[in-house]
């Protein structure tokens, strides 16, 4: 469910027309809708109902701030793959006691200032990893809270690049080797077990492979336990899919808390979930305007002002968004286009064969499903800025990023003197 609809043939995110706001902020633009973000998060958190839990937003998602903002004051905590993310995170008013920080990587540099911050949970992938987190906190003097990524062996997701749960991948400990890694993390002096996690990929919109590596891992915590391990926590990762097109129906959020609930069983355990695309994905759209339509061969290109640079998700994982006219007009023709941006790539195609009603030059399209995984991995390719951000909450728009200027796309890089003198 989200909150765009339209009214009289034209788009609107809650009571904003999108003609209004690209006429406001310009194109290519990515409108977010409040109503939607806080809908989804509520619909998650009633889905759990009494069941102890923290739901850690996955920044990498959408980190803009003025979502951070709105998703902190709902009381959501954050999940982190990046020093950066964590400071995102904080500034936008998530306590660092409701942070986990995820990732194969955290450099030495990250796991201090997150010991410093006094985070909620690492996720530790590794035993290179581990052994870096205990020294790094025995020499503060603490002990890092902690879980390990287990790798279930169980694959999932929307399309092979986004599946993580498979011997193959790089997350992980191997699942054979959980219990002694969890003996050798009990006795180093900068350890505090809490948990075990797992994440087992994206856009998962069938529950049975997350009920398969769910029930290993409560089968785990049992076992550990048993061990005099004290595991109090179980994170659950994230992964739940989302509608992309009409008509779509991937397991409900009720659905997927319902399932957990029943692999918990009389397990008494906290729950910490990393949700993104499910709070992210439907709450915002971007929007395009047409540069041209070119007729060549037989086919109909539809040009775009946005490229792969802008929305990267149709160039790398094959995805297709479903695609709008901004005015609708039922009378009009549907035409099949291919739908193009201005990069001079042959994968900066959106789709192909698209069937769309008649549009022309001018005129706005809107990719839908586009907040979660859009403007955050955008890049300045081609010497394009980042395109605006703009959060609406009712009649109320604000632009939450701004583009850069040329002057201020050039202004970290440095003409050697050597070239100068
Ligand atoms: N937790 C961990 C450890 C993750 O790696 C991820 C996503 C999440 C949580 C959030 O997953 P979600 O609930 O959003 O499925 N760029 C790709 C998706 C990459 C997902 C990476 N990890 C895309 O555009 O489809």
């Amino acid at each position: 469910m989200h909150h765009f609809e339209y009214r009289d043939g034209v788009l609107h995110c809650e009571d904003m027309s999108v003609t209004d706001l690209a006429a406001r902020f310009g194109t290519p633009l990515y409108v977010y809708s409040t109503a939607t973000f806080r809908r989804h998060f509520k619909v998650l958190a009633d889905a759990f109902g009494s069941q102890r839990s923290l739901i850690a937003y996955s920044v990498k998602a959408n980190s803009n701030m003025g979502v951070l903002a709105t998703l902190a004051a709902m009381g959501s905590g954050a999940d982190v793959v990046s020093a950066g993310e964590m400071f995102r995170a904080m500034k936008a008013g998530i306590p660092a006691s409701k942070i986990v920080f995820s990732g194969v990587g955290k450099s030495a540099e990250e796991i201090k200032a997150a010991l410093e911050a006094g985070i909620y949970q690492f996720n530790v992938e590794s035993v290179p990893e581990l052994y870096r987190l205990s020294e790094i906190a025995a020499s503060m003097d603490t002990k890092a809270p902690l879980a390990l990524r287990v790798n279930p062996h169980v694959s999932a997701g929307g399309h092979a690049h986004i599946s993580t749960g498979a011997a193959e991948h790089k997350f992980g400990i191997a699942w054979h080797e959980a219990k002694s890694i969890y003996e050798l993390a009990m006795s180093l002096p900068g350890i505090e077990v809490k948990g075990v996690d797992v994440h087992i990929g994206s856009q998962i919109t069938d529950l049975t492979p997350m009920r398969a590596a769910f029930e290993k891992v409560v089968s785990l915590v049992r076992e550990l336990r048993s061990m005099n391990v004290p595991i109090t926590r179980i994170d659950l990762g994230g992964g739940l899919g989302i509608p992309y097109r009409e008509g779509e129906t991937p397991a409900s959020p009720a659905q997927y808390a319902e399932m957990i609930r029943d692999v918990l069983g009389d397990l008494d355990v906290e729950l910490i979930l990393e949700p993104g695309r499910m709070i992210a994905g439907n709450a915002g759209i971007f929007v395009s305007k047409v540069e041209y339509i070119k007729e060549r061969d037989g086919r109909r290109f539809a040009i775009l002002d946005a490229g792969m640079n802008d929305l990267m998700r149709p160039a790398l994982y094959q995805a297709v968004h479903e695609l709008k006219p901004v005015i609708s007009n039922d009378d009009s023709p549907v035409i099949d286009y291919d739908i193009v941006g201005p990069i001079c790539e042959s994968t900066d195609r959106f789709a192909k064969d698209y069937p769309l009603q008649e549009i022309h030059s001018g005129d706005l399209v809107a990719f839908m499903s586009a907040g979660a995984y859009g403007a955050v991995m955008s890049n300045q390719y081609n010497t394009r800025p980042i395109c605006a951000e703009v959060l609406v909450d009712g009649d109320k728009a604000a632009l939450v990023r701004k583009p850069p200027t040329f002057d201020e796309m050039i202004a970290n890089e440095v003409v050697p003197e050597w070239l100068t003198t």
